[in-house]
């Protein structure tokens, strides 16, 4: 057990806490508990409207005063939180039409959480009205420490409302975008089936069509929600900086959300945070076609690469280190300021189809692996289980007879003095964006590959070579990096293009996977083909695409260094080329003979969905680019942070690997011997 010294520059823990859900007497000696235990942040009221404003204009504060007071008394610093996922009941009973609608064009009641449409002017009212009373009764209070905007956006599909404010704003934003009804429908292709559209109220929600709705439709109504998440945010993120200044303002982002760009929301924050539930990730978010193998091995700890994915995307949500002192840290301006996991789990979860309970030592790694991502405070998820309603099967720290549990034990068990803050030391970056998610998913073509599985395939390819990788915009500076990855960017501008080829042709190697440069920013394809504004650099064109049934795997052969064979599922695409080489091709079926991977000078595309076949490549590519690899058998992973190597055993049996015996759910801290090659590292 450790005690937070005044601004350490090591890791920092925190929990979230409902003094609205307790007696009145408890945050007392909870705080001094959680001091007891190490802790140095307690998240507060993010679901407390009701207590808060219980009549429409009446406040209580006295019960928040005395648990703010008594957090304060111990030393824990408070984050504070808007408390709009949860409008109460006489605010929407008097204005119904804060709800939102979902895809069925059904409305979403009251009775659980995040029931309104970010779209509407009156929601937009209220959230400004609390926002500014709770801004104004606790911003300059010397416990405050920051603010968490809301709650999860998008969580429980609620990033889109079709219906509703949502339906009636949506066509004055095609306006404001278009200007014009011909330029709707030229970027559209409403001329296809007759869709074209003579007045904007014609235009709709993307909803209840007899078939496949227009990609180019879906792709604007995404970018229209998004952009209502955002203005929503922004709102109150401006009273905050002017009622609570000196604090800093975050939101905790959700595993694997994708109903809006969180790149363009994120901005204005001064950090992101994110909310970690391993077990729960893996039984209920995993990537279609996960498959039930992996999710039984590590159906107690979670998988090491989903988990660790969420992380560097988190990471790189704002675009990596944050220059000098414009934003604020966790202890304010110029202290660190790293990603937060805002919610970590540290018992079982409630809300999958199975609910394991994690495996001993798991709380205590999935800490470790926070801090070695970027993580600068990690703060679990809850203090005290709760007594009632929706979540009483969620685990706390402690139970719900207020005696430690499993977790507890875990985290004052744990030193957070081994685990300084400081930069993760990437050369590889993994390229995302949130349009070409949308997109990809629209079309799949081949239902068990998602945009995720075909990113995550390529990340966990890069980590099982032992590779810390930065998740960044596909707009972001490149410079910098040895090696790119563009595992799904199917969406490819030429002002895209353009960046990347200034950052090829400038030494970076990049990689791409299929259905890159598929599609134009408008969702359409290029009119010369895929790749589009890249088909120079890559010095290629697309020659065919195949769609693999689960039964129907493809065989690629490869020469030189990728000599071998290699079993390629759900898709598979060859090349025409012009100026590339094939470095692999088709053995068999509709495809036999033609390119399956190429290369033309810095630039790698493989057009074969196989885990095999990726590792392969990457691993050429990285020794192409001078980056050391260090393959890491299955569950074990190795990550880099601030000249600490993690080694990590994710298994549920203990791993010999590199002279040591890793025991089973385990990690140990290394010094990185300033990037000199562990034993067994290859420099390639
Ligand atoms: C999160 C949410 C929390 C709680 C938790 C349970 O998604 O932010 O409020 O519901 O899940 O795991």
């Amino acid at each position: 057990m450790t005690q937070p010294d005044a601004h350490p520059s090591h890791l920092l823990l925190g929990t979230c806490d409902y003094p609205e859900h307790v007696p009145q007497d408890r945050p007392a000696p909870y705080a001094r508990m959680q001091r007891e235990l190490g802790l140095s942040f307690v998240r507060l009221a993010e679901f407390a409207w009701s207590r808060l404003e219980p009549l429409p204009g009446t406040f209580e504060w006295g019960w928040l005063d005395d648990a703010v007071e008594a957090y304060h008394a111990e030393g824990l610093r408070v984050v504070l939180c808007t408390p709009t996922p949860t409008p109460p009941a006489w605010l929407i009973r008097a204005h119904p039409e804060i709800l939102a609608f979902d895809a069925q064009g059904r409305v979403r009641e009251f009775g659980s959480r995040r029931h309104y449409d970010f779209a509407s002017p009156l929601y937009r009212e209220h959230s400004r009205r609390i926002t500014r009373a709770i801004a104004e009764r606790y911003g300059q209070h010397p416990a405050v420490a920051g603010w968490q905007t809301d709650n999860e956006f998008g969580c429980h599909d609620t990033s889109r409302s079709y219906g509703g404010a949502s339906a009636g704003r949506f066509p004055e934003w095609l306006r404001a975008k278009y200007g014009t009804l011909d330029a709707l429908n030229a970027a559209w292709g409403n001329v296809f089936w007759s869709m074209e559209y003579t007045d904007w109220e014609q235009v709709k929600p993307p909803i209840l069509t007899v078939t496949e709705v227009n990609p180019s439709h879906v792709l604007d109504y995404n970018r229209f929600a998004s952009d209502m998440i955002r203005e929503f945010q922004a709102e109150q993120v401006e009273l905050l900086r002017e009622l609570s200044p000196g604090r800093f303002i975050t939101h905790n982002f959700m595993i694997f959300e994708s109903g809006f760009d969180h790149y363009d929301v994120a901005r204005g924050l001064d950090f992101v945070t994110w909310d970690n539930y391993p077990t729960g990730m893996l039984e209920l978010f995993a990537p279609p076609g996960t498959s039930e193998e992996l999710k039984t091995r590590f159906a107690r700890t979670g998988h090491p690469d989903l988990v660790g994915f969420n992380h560097d995307l988190y990471r790189g949500l704002l675009n990596g280190p944050l220059s000098g002192g414009e934003r604020l840290g966790r202890d304010g301006a110029g202290t660190p300021n790293g990603p937060w996991v805002m919610e970590q789990q540290c018992g079982q979860v409630n809300w999958a189809p199975y609910n394991p309970m994690p495996a001993g030592g798991a709380v205590a790694l999935w800490t470790a692996q926070a801090w070695a991502h970027g993580a600068d405070v990690v703060s679990y998820f809850r203090w005290r289980a709760a007594t009632m309603a929706q979540e009483v099967m969620h685990s706390g720290l402690l139970r719900h007879d207020e005696t430690p549990d499993r977790g507890f034990e875990e985290v004052a068990a744990l030193d957070q003095t081994q685990f300084p803050v400081g930069p993760v030391p990437a050369r590889v970056a993994v390229l995302h964006d949130y349009e070409s998610l949308w997109i990809y998913d629209q079309q799949r073509h081949a239902q068990s590959l998602s945009y995720w599985t075909q990113t995550v395939t390529y990340y966990m390819a890069l980590r099982r070579l032992g590779i810390d990788v930065d998740v960044i915009h596909a707009d972001a500076d490149l410079s910098g990096y040895a090696v790119v990855v563009a595992p799904a960017i199917t969406l490819v501008s030429a002002e895209r293009a353009a960046r990347w080829t200034d950052a090829v042709n400038a030494g970076v190697k990049l990689v791409c996977g299929p259905r890159t440069a598929f599609r134009t920013p408008g969702g359409e394809t290029w009119s010369d083909g895929q790749f589009g504004p890249l088909s120079e650099l890559v010095g290629a064109r697309l020659l065919q695409y195949d769609s693999l049934r689960p039964t129907l795997p493809q065989t690629v052969s490869g020469a030189g260094d990728l000599n071998g064979t290699f079993e390629a599922h759900t898709w598979a695409e060859s090349y025409r080329l012009n100026g590339a080489q094939a470095l692999a091709h088709y053995q068999g079926g509709p495809l036999d003979g033609q390119a399956a991977v190429i290369r033309r000078g810095n630039v790698t595309v493989i057009g074969a969905h196989s885990d095999t076949l990726i590792g392969t490549v990457l691993e050429d590519v990285l020794g192409a680019a001078g980056v050391p690899v260090l393959p890491v058998p299955e569950g074990v992973r190795v990550s880099r942070r601030a000249g600490k190597l993690l080694v990590q055993n994710w298994n549920p049996e203990a791993v010999d690997w590199n002279g040591t015996t890793l025991p089973p759910v385990s990690f140990v801290v290394r010094p990185d011997d300033a990037g000199q090659p562990l034993e067994g590292e290859q420099d390639a």
